[in-house]
């Protein structure tokens, strides 16, 4: 078996880690239990790209017992737990190309190795799977029975790749389905955002003026901890509606020009380029710390930071501090811009991501049914697998509730009673 990951011999605490996120992950795991009688993907070659975390490790592993061939590579050159890494290689045989730190040209090569599989299924997170595979080897379009896609800004690259004419098969926006989005981005990235803010400086929020860029999924579940730390948060946006839900959800809300002025703490969560741009940096407070945690890390304008200052200065593990040249004040940057709670901490807590990869797993089994019958382009997964999901997920947490009656059953689809 071919693999390229650190250490192999960090195989025993990334099996111990991986077992203590399944106890959080029990829809996930039923879903294991049925793929392991089943065999869905029985004779299929899937590749996932995905963060190789633990939670990752237990998509794979559900993979695996539904029959398919899975080789996993990383989503990211900077979110890779290596131990996990050597655990899935160790302990069940599943190829795994990914090393925490990896150059960009190391990711490429690992996204083109999997890619050499020749693979029925890609289980992407960001996209670059599909379009390396668009751009570089067209050919592998024929095999692929679909895709499924992970985030927010791998669904904008499919609809453009479905606007050029160039998506040659289905592809399931898993980020679309309720049970991952009002979840995973907004208590999933709410959590870890701060978890990797916290565990990279040790400073205290409570007090401090903490920006959230962007007021989407993400930017409401940063907004929200940090807010629950005591911090004074300021909601910069370009969307006038997600603007006044900032504004009615009791936040301030002001331009990134004004904002640059007054922050302490920086989170970019907008999918979009240079969100902070050189004028940004420029007018910020001596020692403001800046991070990002939308999917690519060019939501920050870094080559213009590093222009206008010094060689940065690594102050702690993923803590870097950037001394402009004209004067004393410096900014410091998170995790080298790259997705912050996956750098800095361990990505989200497995109870979200039970449900997301709940998702994945059954978009993958889907995708298999629903062979040959599915248009090309991008698809959501059918209401009932999200209301299924919901189901399972709150029967986990021992939580019952009603179900409409026949009589509110009649009145809820009928339109005679009125006042
Ligand atoms: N860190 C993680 O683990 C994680 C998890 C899920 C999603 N993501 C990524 O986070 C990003 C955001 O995802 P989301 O689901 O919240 O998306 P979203 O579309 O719900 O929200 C993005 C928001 O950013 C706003 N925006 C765009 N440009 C802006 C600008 N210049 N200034 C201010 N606001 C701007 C948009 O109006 C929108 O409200 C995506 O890149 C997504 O892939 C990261």
């Amino acid at each position: 078996m071919q693999y390229d990951i650190k250490d192999i011999n960090l195989a025993p605490e990334g099996k111990m880690r991986i077992e203590w996120a399944d106890r959080e992950m029990p829809v996930l795991r039923l879903i294991r239990e049925r793929f392991t009688q089943e065999k869905p993907l029985a004779g299929l070659k899937l590749v996932a790209c995905a963060h190789i975390t633990t939670e990752t490790a237990n998509l794979a592993r559900t993979l695996q017992a539904g029959g398919a061939e899975a080789t996993l590579i990383a989503s990211n050159p900077l979110s890779t737990q290596d131990d996990v890494a050597a655990s899935l290689v160790a302990d069940w045989g599943i190829p795994v190309f990914a090393i925490k730190g990896e150059s960009t040209e190391t990711y490429m090569s690992h996204v083109r190795m999997a890619l050499d599989t020749n693979p029925n299924i890609i289980i992407d997170d960001g996209s670059d799977v599909v379009a390396t595979m668009l751009k570089e080897k067209k050919e592998l379009a024929s095999s692929i029975i679909g895709t499924t896609e992970e985030t927010t800004t791998g669904i904008v690259r499919l609809r453009a790749m479905q606007t050029a004419g160039v998506l040659t098969f289905p592809s399931i926006a898993v980020n679309d389905a309720q049970t991952k989005h009002f979840f995973d981005n907004r208590y999933g990235t709410g959590q870890s955002t701060l978890d990797g803010i916290i565990r990279a400086t040790n400073i205290l929020l409570a007090g401090k003026t903490f920006v959230v860029v962007g007021y989407g999924w993400c930017g409401k579940g940063c907004a929200m901890r940090a807010r629950g730390l005591g911090a004074n948060v300021v909601v910069t946006e370009i969307d006038p509606i997600k603007a006044i839900e900032a504004v009615m959800d009791g936040f301030r809300v002001m331009p990134m020009s004004e904002a640059a002025k007054v922050g302490d703490f920086f989170v970019t969560v907008t999918g979009n380029r240079h969100v902070i741009d050189k004028n940004h940096f420029e007018s910020m407070k001596d020692g403001a710390i800046v991070c990002n945690s939308g999917h690519f890390d060019l939501e920050l304008n870094l080559g213009s930071l590093r222009e206008m200052c010094h060689a940065p200065v690594s102050r702690r593990p993923f803590v870097e501090e950037y001394t402009f040249k004209s004067g004393g004040k410096s900014v410091i940057v998170l995790g080298e811009g790259r997705l912050v709670n996956l750098a800095a901490a361990e990505g989200h807590p497995a109870s979200v991501m039970d449900m997301s990869f709940a998702n994945q797993a059954l978009s993958a089994e889907y995708l298999v049914k629903n062979k040959g019958k599915l248009s090309a382009g991008v698809h959501v997964l059918p209401a009932e697998v999200d209301q299924e999901i919901a189901s399972l997920k709150l029967r986990s947490l021992g939580v019952n509730i009603d179900t409409l009656t026949p009589e509110m059953l009649e009145y809820m689809s009928s339109w005679e009673t009125g006042t």
